[in-house]
């Protein structure tokens, strides 16, 4: 044991070192490519041909709303079933699990909100070759194809999507493993093999069994099936890791062809473009929530987490995958256009020679089954709704959340911490949150505090407090082995850790040292760790300490990958089979705890590196371990952006880079991008020196006030952005191409993106630059630069010369956003602070926008306490109208001015509030710029008004 303990702390030194030393690639030999996971070789090495599948159209049932139907291996006699539902909202969802399993295979649970609602499916035909069912909508229908087995999603007389069309449908059935003594063994094998013996004995359903004897063509393997046993079924080596596959080979696999397609997007976490590669030269896109250590870009490797959606997208239509399986997965695209020039493409159409474009995906995961949500659009906007509406909204966070935060590894001491926050209020620079790190507990033991570094917590949260801020510690969720330790001693006698193989307690090394693992899979686990937050449990812990998890993919520093070995045991299921949602499962009992302190008044806070579809509900996710390089900054944007579209907008990437220093160029250019991005917090490693604002001379300091002061005046427009995408599911970052579908330009954009529909930002990401092109969308709109006012026509590059203090930011002509310009110490203290509006003209001179006030962080807005009005300019009148007529509630705050971009000078302007005189409201008004200025309208923001130009 002690010379195990010596070796971990030299890897970790190691780990130290080599994070200083300048040695900035990841060790690609530490992660798995596809050929070294088996499953992935085994389902990889299938080619597109006729699949062996046939459906049994006499056992084809049909209710009201569901149609199932089974499957035939014809080279191995397996049976599959099919369901297939169509789900509300322009969704079917397609089921393919083993008719009879030996044991059951794993079903995701807790990542659907509900049980989706059904809607009703009827048949339109059937002969001996298949069956045509209608989806109700659109004239839509689906073709099921018996031989070979296809699904063919039409509407009217284009398809949609097409499963198995090009045969790549597999399910390795679970079967007992045949001959254990013609397979290699070795004497460790042959333990493997005893402990597979005891989890058959234990685990396998007995009357499965009789059936399978009934049955014996739906019985483990044909000789054909048998002779191909491979070495990686029953047991699979990673290094020196073993893998000892119990259940033994397990994979599902599927393919989707996508005729029209040249465009698809998402599947997170990756470090790659927004617009996703195709596969075919290297490997496919990985889903396996992963500690990569100093992360390289551009490249498919896997990540922190994973959501597994794809979203694919032509000028005609966009639609969805929803993969959900949460097993380790790898997802190839190919595509017939790829590699083609746009004047290649063009030469084919004049040649008449060109092919429609087409976009072949094959999704493959290790276990569990074929659980796939295929949603049809028709708009990007309903595909979000159609992926809300399975898996839920992104959490609406408290107010103060989506202001600035103050981050490294670490702040040292509570006197630390009080200079850094006097060095913002010196400094004049607005933050709402500063964060501890590891360092800030006893010895890694999260839920406690260094004793002489961190001796009166409350007096320090107290202290923030009185300033209106708010603090952040971290609480991972790998938990010291240390029988002196409270959390440690309860976790291990309610029997809450993550099982090894052999039945004992899991252990791993992290940061303490020796660590177990608590299986947040367990509902009872959940609420027990929930419970752990309760102010009288979380001792030193006040309303305004919120908390960040971190390693929680889970992070093993001497586990296969970083990770937990596969074969570690959560109850009936292998960690294999439940792998990509631990994170998840930690954000939520973690954000549970939060709100449960409060007895469910206040809305939590809570920053995860892993996550999975459904993380949105619980808080933010940042882009983990960057690196102070300018691509590390660039790709911020289409990591964030991937993360958008799959309903996860609370996104955000360490400003500054984690490891490395940035030049003060980079840090400026880094704020200045992180401003216009959800989650903006600046962090960074231990080891690298300090980066407070005010340490790079005062030019930059004054340039980094800047940018933060402008995210502050824009916070009301943020707040609002994050109401919508909790209510809908639209993200608050989004690709251009979201609000500009048809236009082809958009579709590979990394530089630039909109905040909800009405800005467009285009940050300086370039080392020195001059000038940046941007490209404002759309033919028929106006937009206005946010800093000069002046008016640039849409569907155009337009260069902008830059110096070191511009943001190239834009507001759409049609819009109206509101601010509030007194920036102060936090967002709580600008609490009632006036607003002055932005009405922005189209070239129709007319112009909406809306404005939502609540209290900024209880969940009273669930009770309809808020303000939500829509404000119009049209005909020369702007008013503002209650969205909300039945909700309740009072702001102090009033309009302090109003500034209309592309406006005409009036003669007069009247402002007309119910029950009070008309008045005529002082103007100013800047001819050069068509920019008229109203001063102080005074009218409550909560109230209905006009004020008419004349
Ligand atoms: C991980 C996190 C990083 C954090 C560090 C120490 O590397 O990604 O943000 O500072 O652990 O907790």
């Amino acid at each position: 044991m002690a010379a195990f303990t010596e070796r971990m702390a030299l890897l970790l030194m190691l780990w130290l070192v080599v994070s200083l030393s300048g040695t900035w690639a990841v060790d690609r030999a530490n992660f798995k490519t596809c050929d070294q996971s088996s499953f992935c070789k085994r389902q990889r090495a299938m080619k597109p041909g006729e699949s062996p599948y046939r459906a049994l159209l006499e056992t084809m049932e049909l209710t009201n709303t569901r149609l199932t139907l089974q499957l035939i291996n014809d080279n191995n006699k397996v049976r599959l079933l099919l369901e297939l539902y169509r789900l509300q909202g322009n969704i079917t969802r397609v089921k393919i699990n083993e008719l009879k399993p030996l044991k059951p295979r794993y079903e995701v649970p807790d990542v659907l909100i509900r049980e989706p609602p059904t809607e009703p499916l009827s048949l339109l035909s059937q002969d001996e070759n298949g069956v045509v069912l209608s989806l109700g909508a659109e004239s839509q229908r689906v073709i099921l194809s018996a031989r070979p087995f296809r699904l063919d999603i039409m509407e009217g007389r284009n398809v949609l999507m097409s499963l198995n069309s090009r045969g790549l449908l597999a399910f390795e059935h679970l079967r007992m493993r045949k001959d254990t003594f013609s397979y290699k063994v070795t004497s460790t094998v042959a333990s493997v093999w005893d402990n597979i013996k005891s989890v058959f004995s234990s685990q396998a359903d007995p009357e499965a069994e009789k059936k399978e004897e009934a049955e014996p063509a739906n019985q483990a393997e044909t000789a054909e099936d048998a002779g191909k046993e491979e070495d990686g079924m029953w047991e699979e080596m990673f290094k020196s890791h073993s893998d000892s596959k119990p259940n033994g080979p397990s994979a599902v696999s599927l393919d989707f062809s996508l005729p029209g397609v040249e465009h698809v997007y998402g599947i997170p976490e990756h470090a790659d473009s927004l617009r996703l590669k195709t596969t075919d030269n290297g490997d496919p896109y990985r889903l396996y929530n992963l500690d990569v250590f100093q992360y390289e870009l551009y490249n498919p490797m896997a990540l922190y987490g994973s959501v597994p959606v794809m979203l694919a997208h032509s000028a005609q239509r966009t639609t969805g995958i929803f993969w959900l399986n949460a097993a380790e997965t790898w997802v190839d695209i190919s595509s017939n256009t790829a590699g083609k020039t746009v004047f290649g493409k063009m030469l084919d159409y004049v040649q008449g020679s060109s092919e429609t474009p087409q976009t072949d995906v094959r999704w493959i995961s290790e276990s569990g089954i074929v659980d796939v949500f295929i949603m049809l659009g028709p708009t990007p906007k309903d595909v979000f709704s159609q992926y809300a509406s399975l898996t839920g909204t992104q959490a609406f966070p408290p107010i103060a959340a989506i202001a600035y935060h103050q981050c490294r590894w670490n702040y040292n001491d509570q006197e630390d911490v009080q200079a850094v926050d006097a060095g913002f209020d010196e400094h004049d620079i607005p933050y709402d949150f500063i964060w501890l790190d590891i360092e800030h507990t006893d010895g890694k033991r999260y839920f406690t505090w260094e004793p002489h570094k961190f001796a009166t917590p409350k007096e320090m949260l107290q202290n923030l407090l009185d300033k209106k801020r708010k603090m952040v510690a971290i609480v991972d969720p790998h938990i010291k082995i240390d029988s002196n330790y409270k959390i440690h001693n309860e976790i291990r006698s309610l029997g809450f850790y993550i099982k090894n193989k052999d039945g004992g307690d899991y252990e791993g090394w992290c940061w303490p040292g020796s660590a177990g693992y608590p299986d947040f899979t367990r509902a009872d686990m959940r609420a027990w760790w929930a419970s752990m937050f309760a102010y009288d449990q979380y001792e030193g812990s006040m309303e305004n300490l919120y908390t960040w998890n971190d390693m929680n993919e889970p992070s093993v520093f001497n586990g296969p990958e970083v990770t937990m070995h596969k074969d570690a045991v959560h109850g009936a299921w292998e960690h294999r089979d439940v792998h990509n949602l631990y994170g998840l499962y930690v954000h939520m009992a973690t954000a549970e705890g939060l709100i449960q302190r409060s007895g469910g008044v206040e809305r939590p806070f809570v920053l995860t590196r892993a996550f999975f579809a459904g993380s949105q509900r619980y808080g933010a996710v940042w882009t983990g371990d960057n690196s102070a390089e300018w691509d590390h900054l660039k790709i911020s944007i289409p990591m964030c952006l991937s993360l958008g579209v799959v309903g996860i907008s609370f996104c955000g990437a360490d400003v500054g880079g984690f490891f490395k220093s940035p030049s003060p160029e980079l840090l400026v250019r880094w704020y200045q991008t992180g401003a216009y991005q959800p989650f903006f917090r600046a962090h960074a490693h231990l080891d690298t020196p300090r980066r407070e604002p005010w340490l790079f001379g005062p030019e930059n300091m004054a340039l980094i006030r800047d940018a933060v002061r402008q995210r502050y005046t824009l916070l009301p427009y943020w707040y609002q952005q994050f109401y919508h995408a909790y209510k809908t599911g639209q993200p608050v970052m989004r690709p251009l191409w979201v609000e500009y579908p048809q236009d082809p330009v958009t579709f590979g954009l990394d530089d630039e993106f909109l905040i909800g529909r009405d800005l467009l930002v285009h940050p300086v990401t370039e080392e020195g630059s001059r000038g940046v092109t941007a490209y404002l969308p759309g033919k028929d709109e106006v937009w206005f630069d946010v800093h000069t006012f002046q008016k640039h026509n849409g569907a155009q590059n337009l260069y902008i010369p830059v110096t070191m203090s511009s943001i190239p930011v834009f507001q759409r002509g049609g819009s109206i956003i509101s601010r509030k310009l007194r920036v102060r110490r936090s967002s709580t203290c600008m609490e009632h602070d006036p607003y002055t509006l932005y009405v922005a003209l189209s070239p129709q001179r007319t112009a909406e926008g809306e404005l939502y006030i609540d209290d900024g962080h209880t969940f009273n807005y669930e009770k309809k306490e808020f303000i939500h009005r829509r404000l119009s300019f049209s005909n020369n009148i702007l008013s503002s109208i209650n969205l909300s007529p039945e909700s309740q509630f009072s702001t102090l705050s009033w309009i302090e001015r109003i500034v209309i971009l592309g406006a005409s000078k009036p003669k007069q302007v009247t402002l007309k509030t119910a029950g009070a005189e008309d008045t005529q409201l002082e103007y100013d008004f800047d001819a050069s710029m068509s920019v008229l200025t109203l001063r102080k309208p005074g009218m409550n923001a909560g109230i209905d008004w006009t004020v008419t130009l004349e």
